[in-house]
């Protein structure tokens, strides 16, 4: 089960934190990954990893804001290896911000990352899956995405965004669902990636976020990534349009 031979996958932000995570743990299962980022430079170390593991791989500087960009990636990974069978939307930005502050450019910039990115990149690779009748696109979304998941204090702008992602998710399932293509998201709970490390969490604010978490800890980069390899798989076939918490069952509690 799980197997990914053969399989095309296209990981975004996947220089570091979880995609990097994603993009080693779809190559560990057979599928050939082209990791994209902002830096071409961390895609090609990961690429490195992935290599030396075994895995085949090719490194990619791609900006998710720029819808340019996005058709020219895509479209050299389609030239490389033929098709396009794995969609993995992870490139995403936090930065805090009290809603009475926050500029019209920070809120165009989180979304035009987040949101924005995520459709451009779903609708480019669902051009290609179309041509095959098979396709798996899995976007990151996040528990702080509202309704079923939980607010966040200073992510007015993060949560428009995910929450968006969710909505979108659930709309693109159900289009593309005759063309064979399925689209689920992920949202993670709090993982430990530079992303947090990066929040600066205050560590009383940490505790009182742990005590609603049953697990009572953060999670791991490759508990999402076990997510994303059965979303990713053909034994995720009779799963679309869903969002799978991976959260330590904070959204439970
Ligand atoms: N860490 C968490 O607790 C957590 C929780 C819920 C959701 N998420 C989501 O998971 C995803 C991965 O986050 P992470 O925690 O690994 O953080 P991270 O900051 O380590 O990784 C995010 C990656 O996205 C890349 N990126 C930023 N802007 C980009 C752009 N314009 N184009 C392409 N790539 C870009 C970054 O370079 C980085 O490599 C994000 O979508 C994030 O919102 C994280």
């Amino acid at each position: 089960m799980f197997d990914l031979q053969n399989k095309i996958a296209l990981v975004t932000g996947a220089r570091r934190g979880m995609g990097k995570s994603h993009a080693l743990i779809l190559a560990q299962q057979g599928a050939k990954v082209a990791v994209t980022d902002i830096s071409k430079e961390e895609c090609e170390e990961v690429v490195k990893e992935i290599k030396q593991r075994g895995g085949d791989a090719l490194a990619f500087r791609l900006d998710v804001s720029h819808v340019q960009e996005i058709d020219q990636v895509f479209g050299e990974v389609v030239q490389q290896w033929g098709r396009l069978d794995i969609l993995v939307n992870n490139a995403g930005i936090y930065f805090p911000k009290p809603a009475l502050e926050l500029t019209e450019e920070e809120w165009q910039k989180m979304l035009a990352i987040n949101l924005k990115g995520q459709f451009f990149c779903a609708q480019r690779a669902a051009q290609e899956m179309k041509k095959h009748g098979w396709g798996r696109i899995i976007n990151i979304a996040s528990v702080a995405s509202g309704q079923v998941g939980v607010g966040i204090a200073g992510g007015a702008h993060y949560t428009a965004s995910k929450g968006g992602i969710i909505g979108m998710t659930e709309t693109l399932a159900i289009e593309w669902a005759p063309f064979g293509i399925h689209v689920n998201a992920i949202g993670p709970g709090a993982i430990d990636t530079p992303m947090v490390q990066a929040a600066q969490i205050p560590q009383a604010a940490m505790e009182a976020m742990l005590r609603q978490i049953p697990l009572g800890r953060v999670g791991k980069a490759e508990e999402v990534s076990a997510a994303v390899v059965f979303l990713a798989s053909e034994e995720a076939s009779y799963v679309t349009g869903a969002t799978i918490y991976v959260d330590g069952g904070w959204l439970a509690a």
